[in-house]
């Protein structure tokens, strides 16, 4: 069965979906997106994503391409024709196509593309094993907050990350202290058994799984401070894991050449795969 996406109002086979040349995420990477996390053929936290797609159209001044449950039927009906269960969806949202010239163009139409994918799933090996994370300076610009589809630093980040066998990027600003992953976030887990993430700021992407595992530990009345660490405090951490639409929640049991702990999952984190997990099995149908 061959894929199917949607673009600009169309659904197309994937081998042909294509946008113009002159579409201004192609020019100047002037756009946002979206990865869902697909479970059972559902969408996971559709909320929380519209919520962000709102905010960072809101923040980059583009126009939303419609009402959040127009969107939603698109997702679905997507996700539908690929007949996928388990997968994700990636929605990019950019300005529009307009011949080229760095100010906004008047009366433009933003492009909207949907593909979707198998895949896109955390390894058990990796979740039952852990991985390992480099360290990169962050040289990103000073809106992470915005999931923008300019991602050449982060793309930097991760080809780094695969040249020295490792899973993950953890950038680092020019305080020493850990930012983010290249596409996740970064979490430790401190000596009292409290969890440490970075606070939402520019400096962050607000993770929606960063969100949704806050609440479930919250339930679960493990502590979260949102404070930034450092990589040497890291280092010295009980644990450490990312989050991610993608990652779930991801175990990090080596940070360049330091060894976490033992070298092994530990139960903090091994209790947050479960409950991450359960909380994406029991994904409730959220199409309007
Ligand atoms: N990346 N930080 C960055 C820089 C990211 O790119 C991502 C997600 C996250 C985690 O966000 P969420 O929990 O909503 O997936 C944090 C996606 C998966 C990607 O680019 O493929």
């Amino acid at each position: 069965m061959s894929r199917i996406a949607y673009v600009n109002g169309r659904y197309v086979p994937h081998h042909a979906a294509g946008v113009h040349v002159e579409d201004r995420g192609y020019q100047f990477a002037d756009g946002v997106y979206e990865v869902f996390t697909i479970e059972r053929g559902r969408l996971v936290d559709v909320p929380a994503h519209h919520n962000r797609l709102m905010r960072s159209l809101g923040e980059l001044g583009i126009a939303s391409p419609m009402a959040p449950g127009a969107l939603d039927v698109i997702l679905h009906e997507v996700v539908r024709r690929n007949r996928l269960q388990r997968g994700i969806v990636y929605l990019q949202v950019t300005r529009g196509v307009s011949p080229r010239n760095h100010v906004f163009p008047d009366d433009v139409e933003p492009s909207v593309v949907v593909t979707a994918r198998r895949g896109g799933r955390p390894s058990s090996e990796n979740q039952d094993n852990g991985v390992t994370v480099i360290t990169v300076p962050d040289i990103r610009w000073g809106r992470c907050d915005i999931k923008s589809v300019s991602l050449l630093p982060n793309i930097l980040a991760k080809q780094a990350a695969r040249e020295a066998n490792a899973y993950e990027a953890w950038q680092v600003d020019s305080d020493g202290m850990v930012t983010e992953g290249a596409s996740s976030n970064a979490w430790i887990v401190d000596t009292d058994g409290n969890l440490v993430t970075r606070p939402l700021a520019n400096a962050i992407l607000g993770g929606i799984t960063r969100l949704v595992l806050k609440q479930l530990a919250e339930e679960q009345g493990i502590r979260v401070i949102e404070r930034p660490f450092s990589v040497a405090e890291a280092m010295a951490a009980r644990e450490a894991f990312v989050t991610s639409a993608t990652s779930f929640v991801t175990p990090v049991v080596q940070i360049d050449d330091r060894v976490i702990a033992n070298g092994k999952p530990g139960s903090t984190t091994t209790r947050l795969i479960t409950l991450y997990g359960n909380h994406v099995r029991n994904a409730q149908l959220t199409k309007t």
